[in-house]
């Protein structure tokens, strides 16, 4: 009897949160639902590529390699938990055997939101690999559980995941705001290192919330943080986004700042760029930095600024590599034959 194969391949960008999520709800945590509001940026150059491959005739198992290299026990475990919860869905056997093959054109794991991509293109890939029509509310769904990042790669653009709720449960997802043609803005992404983050951030904001004393300061700011930038996004006012921007970054480092053990993501080339970033706004420039789980800076502009500041950015000692940035189109997925 011939074997039935399933596969299909997704396309999704990286996407940088412009106000942060930090925090999830303590209950629930399985669902993985964000305590504060996030909006974020998708960027047109950092891409994520993951092909998937379903043989239900097959006996179970589950194979992930992250470009080209066997994933770590963590990874495999929350694909792992993604592939069944889709197999169920689709009807398939959960002793189907399943192939995930994953291509980044950035630094994994770096704090570069490798995970927000990566795992918005494999729950679109999975899905129609299964036979399940595609659907970017339940794609970002499913990939929120993974990771809550994710679930803003599905779409292009400006995107926002809302604070869970009991009321909305496990079927929050992520929303798109307005597209990439809506605001013609420049990401410059400053890399620092390459090393994997010291802590990841799961663990990170789980020691954030029982440990930090600003945890509390944290949830009070952040939702006002993000109305601050949707509403200059709408806008288009650079300054108030901006403005939000570095202080939804300030407010959340200095909050893990304080769990204990501290968790400190900068090395000295980050705070060598942040003020780097302040020093071309004395200048008059409207530039804004924004910094995630990891030591990359991330410089939000306007398209007339990007070469200077990305030049200034590069003569930082530590900067590995600079990279800019446009607004990132929706994820992409189809059906492959093989
Ligand atoms: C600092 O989405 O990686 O980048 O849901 O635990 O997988 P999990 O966390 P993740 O956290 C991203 C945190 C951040 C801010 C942001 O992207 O909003």
């Amino acid at each position: 009897m011939k074997r039935q194969s399933l596969a299909a391949e997704a396309v999704a960008c990286a996407n940088i949160a412009l106000a942060k999520y930090w925090g999830k709800r303590p209950y629930g945590r399985t669902d993985n639902l964000p305590a504060v509001p996030s909006i974020s940026m998708t960027l047109d150059r950092l891409r994520t590529v993951t092909h998937v491959r379903i043989e239900p005739a097959r006996r179970a198992t589950l194979r992930v390699r992250l470009d080209g290299v066997e994933a770590d026990e963590t990874t495999y475990r929350r694909v792992g938990r993604m592939v069944r919860e889709v197999l169920r869905v689709a009807g398939l056997p959960t002793t189907s055997a399943v192939w995930v093959d994953s291509h980044n054109d950035f630094p994994t794991a770096s704090g570069l939101a490798s995970s927000a991509s990566g795992f918005a293109a494999l729950a679109a890939a999975l899905r129609v690999a299964a036979g399940l029509p595609h659907d970017p509310v339940e794609v970002s769904r499913l990939a929120r559980r993974a990771s809550a990042s994710a679930a803003r790669s599905v779409w292009g653009g400006f995107v926002e995941l809302p604070a869970g709720d009991r009321r909305t449960g496990d079927r929050l997802a992520a929303r798109p705001l307005v597209g990439p043609r809506h605001w013609d803005l420049r990401m410059v992404v400053a890399i620092v290192g390459r090393g994997p983050k010291a802590v990841g951030s799961r663990e990170a904001m789980e020691r954030t919330r029982r440990q930090s004393p600003l945890y509390a300061a944290w949830l009070r700011l952040a939702p006002r943080l993000a109305r601050e930038v949707r509403e200059g996004l709408m806008r288009r006012d650079l300054e108030r986004v901006g403005r939000a921007m570095e202080r939804s970054t300030l407010a959340f480092h200095a909050t893990a700042l304080l769990a204990d053990p501290p968790i400190l993501y900068a090395e000295p080339a980050t705070i060598e760029l942040l003020r780097s970033v302040w020093r071309l706004r004395e200048e008059g420039r409207s530039v804004w930095a924004t910094m995630d789980a990891g030591p990359h800076v991330k410089a939000l502009c306007a398209p007339e600024d990007a070469s200077v500041v990305a030049e200034t950015l590069r003569a930082v000692r530590g900067v590995r590599d600079v990279l800019t940035c446009k607004p990132g189109p929706n994820l992409v997925v189809r059906r492959v034959d093989r």
